[in-house]
């Protein structure tokens, strides 16, 4: 396989596909976004290939887009992916998007004798940079097995979860929902040790070798709470988008989640209050913020 397409060259994106064209691949890079076709270009990359053309030079395609919407949009528009869908083509979609929304993909691309795996992946844009990503993919073992050699160009930890289409996302689902619950839990626990006069750089060389270790610990303290910068990284957004598809898998299979439901809800405030679009370590920032202004109305008090 030498040909591959990548559409979406985002926070993620960008750094997957240019790890394929370090790799020797001929990458056609598609995005909406005109300046991320430019750097992906200034890479390495082949820009200016129509999506309804790539599946007639491509032997695999990528896809890694920020909401379902997006998806339905790049697979099922008009001049879109499935429509110029060939069998000899595979798509792989990367995205963390509902689980009815890859099995509808999966039975459009069929019905075209074509090829589809939905494979999210995990280990953010670290990951994404330095190919340690997990790709978690759910489909045809056959066809995972003809594309693992390029995902291998992007990852360390390759998964095929079963022939189920929707394995891989609901796998991810579950990943994206202890992320949830880790994030919020440190940055309470830091905004407590803070207050408390603990110096977080002890704690956190203490903790990491203790049971309250995780990476998203490691994550959101090194890569951000540390250097007081929030700048994604994994978006706030992302998250909730995720923590929504856990919800309405959870409703679906009639499992009651009374504290996951009672954390979606906390993320949808700081999201309200204008903090979606920053790295989800983020809340650290606003329980501490919400903390301090507690403080200045007890003394006004
Ligand atoms: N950021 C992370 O740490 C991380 C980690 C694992 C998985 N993911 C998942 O990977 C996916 C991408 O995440 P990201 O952080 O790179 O998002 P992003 O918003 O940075 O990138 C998405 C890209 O898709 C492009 N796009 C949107 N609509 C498009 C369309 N119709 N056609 C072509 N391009 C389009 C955007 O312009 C953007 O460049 C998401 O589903 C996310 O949940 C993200």
């Amino acid at each position: 396989m030498k040909k591959i397409g990548f559409i979406g060259l985002g926070n993620m994106g960008m750094p997957m596909s240019s790890n394929l064209v370090k790799a020797g691949y001929d990458v056609y890079g598609s995005d909406i976004n005109e300046k991320a076709e430019e750097a992906f270009q200034k890479l390495g990359g082949k820009i200016g290939v129509p999506v309804e053309e790539l599946s007639g030079i491509c032997e695999v395609i990528f896809t890694s887009l920020p909401s379902n919407k997006a998806a339905e949009a790049v697979y099922f528009a008009d001049h879109g992916l499935i429509e110029n869908s060939t069998k000899e083509c595979i798509f792989v979609d990367t995205s963390t998007i509902s689980p009815e929304l890859h099995q509808k993909i999966e039975k459009a691309i069929k019905e075209k004798n074509g090829h589809f795996l939905a494979a999210p992946v995990s280990g953010g844009v670290v990951g994404a940079v330095n190919k340690t990503l997990t790709f978690m993919a759910g489909g045809s073992k056959s066809v995972f097995e003809q594309a693992s050699p390029v995902m291998k160009a992007m990852g360390e930890n390759i998964f095929h979860i079963s022939e189920q289409v929707d394995s891989g996302t609901i796998t991810k689902l579950m990943n994206n929902l202890l992320i949830g619950y880790y994030t919020w839990g440190v940055a309470e626990a830091l905004t407590l040790a803070e207050k408390s006069g603990l110096d977080l750089k002890q704690l956190f060389e203490v903790l990491n070798v203790s049971y309250g270790q995780s990476r998203i610990y490691e994550r959101n303290y090194e890569s951000f709470i540390a250097k007081d910068d929030y700048n994604p990284g994994f978006t706030l957004k992302l998250l909730i988008k995720d923590l929504q598809f856990a919800m309405e898998l959870s409703e679906q299979q009639q499992v009651e989640l009374p504290l996951s439901k009672e954390l979606l809800a906390k993320y949808q405030e700081a999201d309200t209050e204008g903090y979606g679009d920053l790295d989800m370590s983020i809340v650290y920032k606003m329980i501490q913020d919400r903390n301090s202004s507690n403080k200045e109305e007890e003394r006004l008090v």
